[in-house]
């Protein structure tokens, strides 16, 4: 009797779920999903069950066959991992869970809709990664386990539902099916609902739950992909442009990898709010729409959640604490996949962006070197404050290590062989150390693995990348410091990440006049990529130039992915003498928290709480 996993009330004794049979009634007036989950076990189980579950208020657990009451009680919330769901099983291996979400159940974000593009209707969407599918069904919320699932959603018809999984049917609720759900069959057969139904057959991490619900449109892009948006006819064009080469770039990956195993591969583009840049559920890729930029460099964001596919959903890391498995990975994929479609130039650009981001996260960790490290200890900790680049970066450092060893036609035979093993499985940093040093005899002696996964920092034999473009934009950043800033033959075909580069690799802080000379001529403030308008943001704030707060203002209203709110909110209320900016960063927050996904409330609030 023990934990499997840090962040699960999952217990090694108990017998996992391998299916899980879920339907949701979407109630957009309350906010709230009236639901019931039917859990079937692994084998038959007398005594407690523990799951998982978080801001769900529990209504009843019965016996499937004989409707009958099952005792259960829930704990008292934990901060990180919220409550333990103890039901007492008498020799059975199916329950069912009859449930509400509430309003703050973590995964969900609910958009009024005056929050959606065409502002007609409303728009719910999940996040469950790390930890938060246990806020949408009670379950062994833990990447250790995999579940298949069927969905009934039943939902207003002017909307339409999209899962992470295939769609089975659209059709009208049918009477009695619903009868134990917490709002009745009167209402799940109302005037006005329709059921959209959905199957995942194949097994997945409940991190990898998905669902949005609105009022979508989609357009083909290619033989399995289909880009799904707010059905606005410029909304869903651009994104269609963006992703026109995405069968390209699965081809290339089954090249490297091995076969597609999810069949389709559909992209969904959120509106602004979504926290992350993509999320790779499977079957349906989550995107914020600041990938869509009109120059196809979104393909970089849609590279890695494909890349996830193979590393990631296919082998998955048993806990959080492998993470780097997952992302390290897939991190190493995503290069190998640009650099097939855009060359070897870009690959080592990203791979430069990534460097400097690595070295910056060393600073940001130097007082808690755990989190240096590959595989960690997160006893305690919530994953969604200590992400960073670490598992990303200097986990492909590794793997490009390993490659630089022992060549890379072995590496590649390696990976491919690795996946094949290890698909549909759950592993952890040891049984990988273990692959690698069965099928590359002596690697131990060559690589001091325990250095690369226990060590702290960056290890003496990482590789800073070489190639004309990186190299010269980093000497350009350098030359800033005497004064000299880039001529615009130099930056004539500059893109977002060619500037990304430069500005990361300007100091930290630099004289006001500079940065309203620098933004006097190439008006970087203004910029419609993200990336290079925050980088250069965050550069203002810290240099104390307050003429852009305005634009930092509107930049943290527009939007809600977190590699965005992170540096600007750090940057304003980090370090002394931050009065005016704090109060500022305050106000900002005060007046667009409801805006924000739950996931990225909570991490600004942890930022304020650590600076204030
Ligand atoms: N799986 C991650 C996003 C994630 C990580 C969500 C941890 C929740 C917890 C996804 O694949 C990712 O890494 N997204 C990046 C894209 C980038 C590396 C191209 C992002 O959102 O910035
Ligand atoms: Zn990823």
């Amino acid at each position: 009797m023990a934990p499997i996993d840090p962040h699960s009330f999952t217990d090694s004794a108990h017998p996992l779920t391998t299916h899980i049979s879920l339907s949701f009634y979407f109630d957009f007036s309350s906010s709230a999903i009236h639901a019931s989950a039917l859990l079937s076990l692994q084998t038959t189980l007398s005594g407690p069950l523990h799951l998982d579950a978080r801001s769900i208020s529990v209504v009843s657990v019965l016996d499937p066959e004989t409707l009958s009451s099952i005792p259960f009680s829930l704990s008292d919330p934990d901060p990180i991992k919220g409550q333990k769901l103890t039901i007492s099983l008498s020799d059975k291996s199916s329950i069912l869970i009859i449930y509400s979400t509430t309003v703050s159940s973590s995964a969900l974000q609910w958009l009024k809709p005056s929050q959606t593009f065409n502002k007609t209707f409303p728009f719910v969407y999940t996040q469950c990664q790390s930890i938060h599918a246990r806020s949408v069904f009670p379950c062994q919320d833990t990447p250790a386990a995999r579940i298949c699932y069927t969905a009934r959603l039943n939902i207003p018809r002017e909307l339409s539902a999209v899962m992470s999984a295939r769609h089975v049917d659209r059709r009208q609720p049918i009477s009695g099916e619903a009868a134990s759900l917490p709002c009745g069959d009167d209402l799940w057969c109302a005037e006005g609902r329709v059921v959209e139904e959905f199957s995942m057959e194949q097994p997945i991490p409940p991190y990898l739950f998905a669902f949005a619900v609105g009022e979508l449109g989609f357009r083909d892009v290619g033989p399995r992909t289909r880009v799904y948006a707010e059905a606005a006819g410029v909304v869903l064009d651009a994104a269609a442009a963006e992703f026109s080469g995405t069968e390209d770039m699965i081809r290339q990956g089954e090249k490297l990898f091995g076969p597609y195993e999810w069949e389709r591969f559909d992209l969904l583009v959120l509106p602004p709010s979504f926290p992350y840049g993509g999320m790779e559920n499977p079957r349906m890729v989550f995107l914020t729409p600041t990938v869509i930029k009109g120059d196809a460099s979104g393909a970089q964001v849609v590279a890695h959640e494909l890349a996830h596919s193979w590393t990631g959903n296919l082998i998955t890391n048993t806990t959080n604490e492998h993470f780097w498995l997952n992302e390290g990975f897939t991190t190493y994929a995503e290069r190998r996949i640009v650099e097939a479609v855009q060359g070897e130039d870009m690959a080592t650009l990203n791979i430069g962006i990534g460097w400097r981001g690595l070295n910056e996260e060393m600073e940001r960790f130097k007082d808690n070197m755990e989190f240096t490290k590959l595989k960690t200890n997160q006893e305690g900790v919530d994953p969604d404050d200590v992400y960073s680049q670490v598992p990303y970066e200097k986990g492909f450092q590794f793997l490009w290590r390993i490659e630089r060893e022992i060549g890379r036609p072995a590496f590649d035979e390696f990976l491919k062989k690795y996946i094949a093993t290890f698909k549909f499985k759950s592993i952890d940093t040891d049984a990988f150390l273990q692959f690698l040093k069965a099928n590359v005899p002596g690697i131990e002696t060559k690589i001091d693995l325990e250095l690369w996964t226990e060590g702290y920092g960056i290890p003496p034999d990482a590789y800073e990348p070489v190639s004309n473009l990186y190299t010269k934009i980093v000497s350009l950043a350098s030359e800033f410091k005497t004064g000299r800033m880039p001529r615009e033959d130099e930056v004539a075909d500059w893109h977002g990440q060619e500037w990304e580069l430069y500005l990361e690799n300007l100091p930290k802080s630099i004289e006001a006049s500079q940065i309203l000379a620098l933004n006097a001529r190439y008006r970087l403030s203004e910029s419609k990529d993200y990336e290079v308008k925050v980088s250069f943001l965050q550069l203002a704030i810290s240099s104390r130039c307050r003429d852009y707060y305005g634009e930092v203002e509107n930049t943290l209203k527009e939007v809600g992915r977190m590699k965005y709110l992170r540096p600007l909110y750090t940057a304003l209320v980090q370090g002394a003498e931050k009065d005016e900016e704090r109060i500022f960063a305050k106000r900002v927050f005060a007046e667009t928290r409801e805006c924000y996904h739950p996931i990225a409330q909570g991490v600004v609030e942890s930022i304020f709480s650590k600076h204030m």
